[in-house]
């Protein structure tokens, strides 16, 4: 985990909102959110995230442990773990499977691509997390770690580990499968530590704190004037 960066998506709490506009914007599955979900007002603190988030150096073992703790099972692991089917890595987060020991596990030209891509184990590129379909939500990760040319080591492992290798398979052969399954794992992430009571807000536009929603903010507004005017 250390020094790595996260994307933002993974910062704040409206990440499972900005997962479903992407991947539908991006070819992958139209589903419907259960609404009425109270948000926080702020964003997860560094510290929160960090021990929420398993790091991309992490085995598959190690993932399963990590969410089962939020009552997620091997399928829901592998099937959210296919959100890597768009987006890119920086170095940081990989250079440790090439340096100073290339790891085993890793397709051999696909190890040359990315030596060519992080010269040194501090560089700081990026590359693509999908070789065969960076751009497009498929099932084309799966196939990728089948064929051993997954970035992270937590991609990786999901096929080297017994456990998870049989999902990645299912999920390479049958692309509706991984759809149904993701959106499944989705939906179950949405609902986690959900706020109570006076606790945050349910928001008008899931990305967006009420309080920076000028649709809103206009709206009320006008809502005034109206009154105003009647008296
Ligand atoms: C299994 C646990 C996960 C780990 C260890 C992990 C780790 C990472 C890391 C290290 C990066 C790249 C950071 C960088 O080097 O810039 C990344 C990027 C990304 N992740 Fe994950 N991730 C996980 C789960 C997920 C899930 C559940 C989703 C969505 C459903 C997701 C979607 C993405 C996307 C879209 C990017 C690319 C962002 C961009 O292009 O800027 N990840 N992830």
């Amino acid at each position: 985990m250390q020094g790595i960066n996260f994307p933002s998506q993974h910062k704040t709490l409206s990440f499972v909102f900005l997962c479903e506009f992407s991947l539908f914007q991006s070819g992958g599955p139209e589903y419907d959110v259960p609404l009425g979900r109270r948000d926080g007002l702020n964003f997860a603190t560094q510290n929160a995230t960090l021990a929420n988030l398993p790091p991309p150096t992490a085995n598959a073992s190690t993932i399963l442990r990590s969410l089962a703790a939020k009552n997620l099972d091997a399928t829901d692991v592998v099937a959210l773990s296919g959100g890597h089917t768009i987006g890119i890595g920086h170095c940081g987060s990989f250079t440790e499977r090439l340096y100073p020991t290339q790891d085993p596990t890793m397709e051999k030209t696909f190890a040359e691509d990315l030596k060519g891509i992080c010269p040194t184990n501090s560089s700081t590129n990026t590359t693509v997390l999908d070789i065969r379909s960076p751009n497009k939500f498929d099932n084309k990760y799966y196939v990728d770690l089948v064929n051993r040319q997954g970035l992270f080591t937590s991609d990786q492992d999901l096929y080297s580990y017994k456990k998870t290798r049989g999902i990645v398979t299912s999920f390479a052969e049958d692309e509706a499968l991984f759809f149904e399954k993701f959106v499944v794992a989705m939906i179950k992430m949405s609902q986690l530590s959900v706020l109570t009571g006076n606790q945050g807000e349910i928001r008008a536009n899931c990305s967006v704190r009420n309080s920076d929603n000028s649709y809103l903010v206009s709206e009320v507004e006008e809502d005034l004037e109206t009154k105003s005017e009647l008296r």
